[in-house]
């Protein structure tokens, strides 16, 4: 029998593009046989922004009952697989506040050990998802944290999904990359439990 392994998918997502791939991510986990936790970061935007693009406040009405990502929801983990869009190149603002909600786990060392892998997305081809996955492994690195990422040379850094001019849902592209990555997740999590 396999061993058990928990999985975090842990998201940020104003449009639902995020909130697609972290689905995506999460079901795969769950097939592979993981038990599974997906939870959002917190909107911290001000109310009116948010109303001010229809896409947004509906996303955001869509997915109330997503629950909100809380530290024991990293700490119950072996692995946590973070996703946000790019925002000039860099983590959304709600990501990171959740990220910094860990402070004291990680000072109390509870963050080492674990598997860690991001996805992102972004509105053009060259527009920083890379360095907004690279920035959330800096924050790994600070854990002790294991990084797993896809590797290949489809995503190797993240799954990454382009909108482009046209907004281009997330497709199969994006969906296949989401599952090579929550595969590998699961398996080096496991593996690791093993050791
Ligand atoms: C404030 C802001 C900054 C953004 N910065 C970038 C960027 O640097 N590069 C890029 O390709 N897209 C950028 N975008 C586009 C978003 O990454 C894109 O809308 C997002 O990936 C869609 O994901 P979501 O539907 O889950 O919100 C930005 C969007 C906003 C609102």
């Amino acid at each position: 029998m396999e061993r058990s392994v928990n999985v975090t998918v842990v998201y940020y997502s104003s449009t639902g593009t995020i909130h697609r791939l972290a689905t995506e991510i999460g079901e795969t986990a769950e097939k592979r046989g993981a038990e599974v936790r997906l939870v959002r970061a917190a909107e911290l935007a001000p109310e009116a922004v948010v109303q001010s693009r229809p896409a947004w406040a509906a996303h955001l009405k869509d997915t109330e009952d997503v629950p909100i990502a809380s530290v024991d929801d990293v700490l119950w983990a072996d692995a946590v697989v973070f996703g946000t869009p790019t925002r000039f190149g860099n983590v959304s603002a709600q990501l990171k506040q959740f990220i910094d909600t860990l402070g004291p786990a990680w000072f109390s060392g509870l963050l080492a050990d674990k598997v860690y892998s991001a996805f992102t997305s972004g509105g053009s081809l060259h527009g920083g998802m890379e360095t907004t996955l690279v920035s959330i492994y800096n924050m790994v690195c600070h854990f002790g944290g294991i990084i797993v990422p896809p590797g290949g040379d489809l995503n190797p850094y993240g799954t990454s999904h382009v909108l482009g001019a046209d907004n281009l849902p997330v497709g199969d592209i994006a969906l296949q990359a989401a599952q090579v990555q929550a595969e590998r997740v699961v398996r080096i999590a496991r593996a690791l439990k093993e050791v």
